[in-house]
Order: structure tokens, then sequence, then C-alpha cells
């Protein structure tokens, strides 16, 4: 089942001068949900933010956030965000002692639960436990930074991806984190993904509602030009 498409805006390339501001903006200007990148300078060699931060959006909106823990371990900081009012939170198989027990973990708390993988990353353990998913995270670029280059092999791990989603007869969202702008997002959606994390391409705009229309029109063309191109 394909998903209605989803922009989550990844608020590390916004002005953390004008935080609050630019939550309400981009959601304002029609970005879904907020994609917060957390880091810990220990699974990926960056520091980004806390639950503090989570838990300041929250009070700012009651649009979707969605946690992706780039972090180690991750069942603490899964308690942590989910306490600070995340909706959504995935983590990196890597990072996690028992995957099946973060899981659960993170469903024990009423979140929706997600795996993400890194570029090189195999799926393979989808066989296992695609079912358990209410997301599948591809990074396409690798974590850590923002501003970053789509890595286009990626495309074709995200159309094997859409083919095995397929065979779950349950809602399952194909979210791509990494290089997205409105150059590639129609092909990103043609491999069939349904939700787009998008950062340094849509904080670098001057108008977000003209920046976020252009990515929705550019999702709906990929959509529309599924010829099944394999790449
Ligand atoms: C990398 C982060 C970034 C971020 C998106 O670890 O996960 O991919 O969300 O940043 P941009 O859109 O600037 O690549
Ligand atoms: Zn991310």
């Amino acid at each position: 089942m394909v998903c209605a498409p989803v922009v989550a805006s990844s608020i590390l390339s916004a002005d953390w001068g004008k935080l609050g501001e630019e939550v309400i903006s981009i959601i304002n200007a029609g970005a879904d949900w907020i994609h917060l990148d957390v880091m810990d300078n220990h699974y990926v060699p960056n520091l980004t933010f806390g639950p503090m931060c989570c838990h300041t959006v929250r009070k700012i909106t009651n649009a979707t956030i969605d946690v992706h823990l780039m972090t180690k371990p991750v069942d603490d900081t899964i308690v942590m965000f989910a306490d600070a009012g995340a909706d959504i939170i995935t983590f990196h198989p890597e990072a996690s002692k028992d995957i099946d027990r973060s899981l659960r973990l993170i469903r024990s708390r009423g979140l929706k639960c997600g795996l993400a993988f890194n570029p090189a990353t195999t799926t393979d353990m989808l066989d296992l436990v695609l079912p358990e998913l209410d997301v599948v995270l591809l990074m396409s670029v690798n974590p850590g930074f923002g501003g970053q280059k789509f890595i286009p092999y990626v495309l074709n791990k995200i159309q094997r991806t859409r083919n095995r989603i397929n065979t779950i007869n349950r809602e399952i969202r194909l979210e791509v984190d990494g290089g997205i702008s409105v150059d590639n997002i129609a092909n990103v959606a043609r491999a069939g993904a349904d939700t787009f994390v998008v950062g340094s391409y849509l904080f670098g705009q001057d108008d977000y509602n003209i920046a976020i229309s252009k990515l929705r029109e550019e999702i709906h063309n990929g959509v529309q030009n599924n010829r099944n191109t394999s790449y």
C-alpha cells in the first residue's frame, strides 16, 4: 500500500536562532512532519540535540514529530524522546543490542516505530521484522550531517524495499532521508518512497510555501511517471 506523500522537514538546517518561528513557518507552509535528527557523537560523528528540543517543538505544534535516533545504545534515548512528545521513533539496527526489544519499547509507549538503514547497510532483516514496523527509513546520505549529496545507488534499494512493503497488507511508510531537493525528489518518489525528509534544501529557500509546493509538484510528477523504471 503506498501511503499519501509526506514532507518531513528536518530542522537540523533551520535557523536555530529562531527555532520556534521556523517550526511554525515550515508547518504553516505545508510541511507535514517535523523530523528531529538526534546525534550523540558516538554512533555518528556529530552532536545535535536532546529531548528538550522535542519537548519544545511539542509545545509549539501538533504536527507529527518524527524522531530519527542516530545514537548508541538507543533504549535510553527512546524513553527520553517518547516522554518528550515524539510520535514516531526510528533507530539504526546497528545501534541496538536487541532490535526486537527496542521496537517493542517504542510501541509500548504508544508510538510508531521504524528502522533506519544506512546507504550500504542491507535491509535483509526486513524479511523478519517488516510486519512489526510503521516506517522503513532509507538513508540516502551517510548519517551525521545535513547538506550532503544524494547517493544515487540508493534508488535501487528504495525500489526493492517498495516491492517488499507492497507484500504486507498494512500501512508501512517508506521514508528517504538525505540530500533530497526539488531536483531529485521526483526520482525518489518514482522509485517508491512516500515520505521525504528534506532539510537544507527547504531551509535554504526564501519562501517555504513556494519550496514545498514545488516539492509536492515534483512528487506528483514522479508518481505519475512511474514507468517501473529500473535503477
Ligand atoms: C543525516 C540527516 C540528514 C537530514 C536531512 O544524518 O538525517 O539527512 O535529515 O538533511 P538534508 O536534507 O540537508 O540532506
Ligand atoms: Zn534524519
